[in-house]
């Protein structure tokens, strides 16, 4: 099987089948990851570059981790240490790195759109690892790969997505992942991070009450509150905002259920999640990481150029 795509720019341009190919090849690598040798020569040959013009742990690192289980050469690109800085474009830069002979683009930057453009514009294919506030498409495939293995199926799964909605790009790959995969999904946070039109725009449920959120939630993803990407204050104060819509154990064991609690990282604790939450036994946010690679394996792999079969 193959995917109906060649880039991954983001999951609203993917199918159902595509996220199912997408998710069953993880599981196959999470396999191999499990093994003595968790290497497979299945991208021996191809030259990976990781273009990260924007800050990262998680998502660098897993790329390139998966990228030597893959047995791919890799490159790593720092906008701040290049001749970005030095003010070269995009995509300058791109068709210099291209002409050493690289095959595939992982690309991070702070503009949305900019691996769109890209795209457009070069043959390698791209996978986006998070443009502006647009989409971070294979965090979302990763939050979906880590439900399906605590839940068996995102089908019916109640989902409540917290936090800064308004500037997230994961938020916003996830309510596509999981609306395709027929999952239910709700938004919550303060009046001012959520977008005015996003129930009639992504049909999905809307309040701006953590409480009621948790109540109705089978897992609660939580987010950061993007400050870099706020040019003006939309809420009163880091501590209001943990008193208000902070994820605090006394506030799990008020409603008194099992919720699963999610968070991209990096966390802000004691801010959107307190630390006993965030390190409890009902938080999955380590696997989450682990399945990252698992994840990303499956999509390199699925994208990798015809040369290498
Ligand atoms: N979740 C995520 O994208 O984390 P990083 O910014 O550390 O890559």
């Amino acid at each position: 099987m193959i995917l109906s795509t060649k880039h991954l720019l983001g999951i609203k341009h993917l199918t159902k089948e595509d996220i199912q190919l997408i998710l069953s090849t993880a599981s196959d690598f999470k396999g191999v990851l499990q093994r003595p040798v968790k290497k497979v020569p299945s991208l021996r040959d191809v030259t990976i570059v990781n273009l990260f013009y924007e800050n990262s742990t998680r998502t660098r690192m897993s790329f390139e981790l998966a990228e030597k289980r893959l047995s791919a050469d890799t490159l790593n690109f720092a906008a701040s240490s290049s001749s970005a800085a030095k003010g070269e474009t995009l995509l300058d830069t791109v068709q210099n790195i291209l002409s050493m002979k690289v095959d595939m683009i992982v690309m991070r930057h702070s503009a949305s759109g900019a691996p769109h453009f890209l795209s457009k514009q070069i043959d390698a294919a791209i996978i986006n690892a998070g443009d502006g506030i647009n989409e971070h498409p294979t965090q979302a495939l990763l939050d979906a790969f880590s439900m399906v293995e605590k839940f068996g199926t995102l089908e019916g799964l109640r989902v409540a997505i917290i936090g800064d909605i308004m500037h997230s790009r994961v938020a916003l790959s996830n309510i596509y992942l999981l609306k395709k995969m027929g999952a239910e999904v709700m938004v919550a946070g303060p009046p001012t991070l959520i977008p005015k039109y996003i129930k009639e725009a992504l049909n999905v449920r809307v309040v701006y009450n953590v409480k009621e959120a948790l109540e109705w939630c089978d897992v609660a993803n939580v987010l950061r509150i993007q400050l870099e990407r706020q040019n003006q204050p939309l809420f009163s104060s880091l501590r209001e905002y943990n008193l208000a819509y902070g994820i605090t154990r006394k506030l799990l064991d008020s409603i008194g259920k099992e919720i699963t609690i999610m968070h991209p990282g990096p966390i802000n604790r004691g801010v959107e999640l307190d630390s006993d939450v965030a390190d409890g036994s009902n938080s999955i946010i380590l696997n989450q990481v682990e399945n990252g690679v698992a994840v990303r394996m499956a999509a390199l792999y699925l994208l990798r150029p015809q040369h290498s079969n």
